[in-house]
């Protein structure tokens, strides 16, 4: 149920109301519940973020991937800071964002845990890209940049990138995650 719009301001209100409480009186638990819910909804094309160079190419699977603007072409990612590739991401300050298709399903269970370093890379079809990054080469876009500022945010790290080349392909099918899960994206 939706309530007025005033009460958008309580999460509580709005997603969850617990009876007996005053409207705007929310714990920070059930804001933190209400916002994990609410980016259950936030349907986001999944990429692999890599850097390093040769013995030290690090990745993972990323859907905080952000386009801050066009001019200049930046792009933003959120880090955890326990994540294998933040210490390397840190130290090289280049990154590569490679959009995933439908194809890669299998690279994103391997780029979150199920698969350790450097092995990460032994699927899929790997490239040596600008400087040596890991270059996703059937990408359904790959993204070079370079870091110009970081952010520390609670437990994650925002890595802003001047992006510095792209490789895009022709195909448009997204690897879509929607609701802890894959996704198409239907036209
Ligand atoms: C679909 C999906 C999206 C993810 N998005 C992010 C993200 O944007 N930022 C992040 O820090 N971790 C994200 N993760 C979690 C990391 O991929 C995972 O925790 C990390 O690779 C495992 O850490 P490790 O490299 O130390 O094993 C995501 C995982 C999945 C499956």
């Amino acid at each position: 149920m939706i309530g007025p719009a005033n009460s958008l301001l309580s999460s509580e209100a709005f997603y969850s109301p617990v009876l007996g409480k005053r409207e705007n009186q929310v714990t920070d638990q059930q804001v933190n519940e209400g916002f994990r819910q609410a980016m259950r909804r936030l349907a986001t094309t999944v990429a692999l973020v890599t850097s390093g160079q040769g013995d030290s190419w690090a990745g993972m699977a990323a859907t905080a991937v952000v386009s801050v603007c066009a001019d200049p072409p930046t792009l933003l990612v959120a880090v955890n800071r326990t994540a294998s590739l933040h210490p390397t991401l840190h130290a090289e300050k280049r990154f590569c964002v490679n959009l995933l298709s439908e194809r890669h399903r299998d690279l994103v269970g391997i780029f979150s845990g199920q698969v350790r370093g450097r092995e990460r890379f032994k699927r899929g079809n790997w490239v040596s890209g600008a400087d040596g990054l890991p270059v996703l080469a059937d990408a359904l876009a790959s993204l070079n940049c370079r870091t110009e500022t970081t952010l520390d945010v609670g437990t994650h790290t925002l890595f802003i990138g001047r992006v510095e080349g792209v490789l895009n392909h022709d195909d448009i099918d997204p690897l879509v995650w929607v609701d802890g899960g894959f996704a198409t994206a239907a036209r």
